[in-house]
């Protein structure tokens, strides 16, 4: 039963519409949430959705079985709508909206879960903010933006390279490359041992991406593992959304999702 045919508050109706559905349908937040997490697996957790928006995130879990949903918005506007969408089918102890930049944010709780849902691009060091998350969860989604074309096309000029395809599939699983605004961040990351990653700076305009196999790079450090189901099976489902991209542009840039787990 999906949440959204009956609890339309949460559908952002402005999104874009990219590629023949709806970005913002009820369909396709159900399939990206359920993808995060099943609606058999969210009974009972403690759930944290970084950049809540409309609460969309917190009528899934809850409608699920969760025990707590805490969304962090840094819009007063979101706050605000999400909170009084919310209200309206959801218990007021079940969950709570937290205006705040999540960045700064301090956070004294533990979770199951969290959800960073196409947001980790927008922050000025999502490095910070996922160590944090790495201390206070047990598992983390995250759904962003891969590597645009430029990226592609530098290690295409650094390496020599016969297979595009192979180089592409590298790209896409494994390459640890990341993107960032200023050398403050490179030269704080090279405090890291995570082995050898790339770093290349650019316009803050596009945002800054993070490749699957940087994130898998920095969570191993923190032993989390990385499970890539729920990225194989929306790739399949919407291949015009999910999957490396050939596009330069923020709005055109295909995406994934990664969930790390705590080594237990
Ligand atoms: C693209 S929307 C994603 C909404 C939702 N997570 C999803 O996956 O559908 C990004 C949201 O993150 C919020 N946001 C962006 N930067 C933030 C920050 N530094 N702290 C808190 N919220 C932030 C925005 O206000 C917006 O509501």
């Amino acid at each position: 039963m999906n949440v959204f045919d009956s609890q339309h508050e949460f559908v952002d109706n402005n999104s874009v519409e990219a590629s023949g559905y709806k970005l913002g349908s009820g369909d396709f937040l159900y399939q990206r949430f359920s993808n995060y997490v099943s609606p058999e697996q969210v009974k009972g957790l403690k759930v944290l959705d970084i950049g809540s928006k409309l609460g969309a995130a917190g009528a899934y879990v809850l409608s699920n079985g969760a025990s707590k949903y805490v969304g962090v918005d840094f819009d007063p506007v979101f706050v605000k709508a999400s909170r009084e969408n919310l209200k309206k089918y959801y218990d007021e102890s079940k969950y709570e909206i937290i205006l705040s930049d999540a960045e700064t944010l301090m956070y004294h709780d533990k979770f199951d879960i969290v959800f960073v849902g196409r947001v980790l691009h927008q922050f000025k060091n999502s490095f910070l903010l996922l160590k944090t998350l790495s201390e206070i969860a047990d598992s983390i989604v995250i759904e962003d933006l891969h590597p645009p074309q430029f990226i592609l096309n530098y290690l295409l000029e650094k390496n020599n390279v016969d297979n595009l395809q192979e180089l592409k599939h590298e790209l896409e699983y494994n390459y640890p490359i990341h993107e960032c605004h200023s050398v403050d961040v490179v030269n704080f990351l090279s405090n890291y041992p995570f082995g050898n990653s790339d770093t290349v700076i650019s316009n803050p305009a596009h945002g800054s991406a993070y490749s699957i196999g940087f994130l898998r790079n920095i969570f191993r450090y923190w032993s989390f593992n990385l499970d890539l189901t729920g990225y194989e099976v929306m790739k399949k489902m919407y291949p015009n959304e999910y999957g490396l991209g050939k596009s330069n542009s923020l709005q055109e840039c295909k995406k994934y999702i990664v969930k790390f787990n705590k080594n237990v």
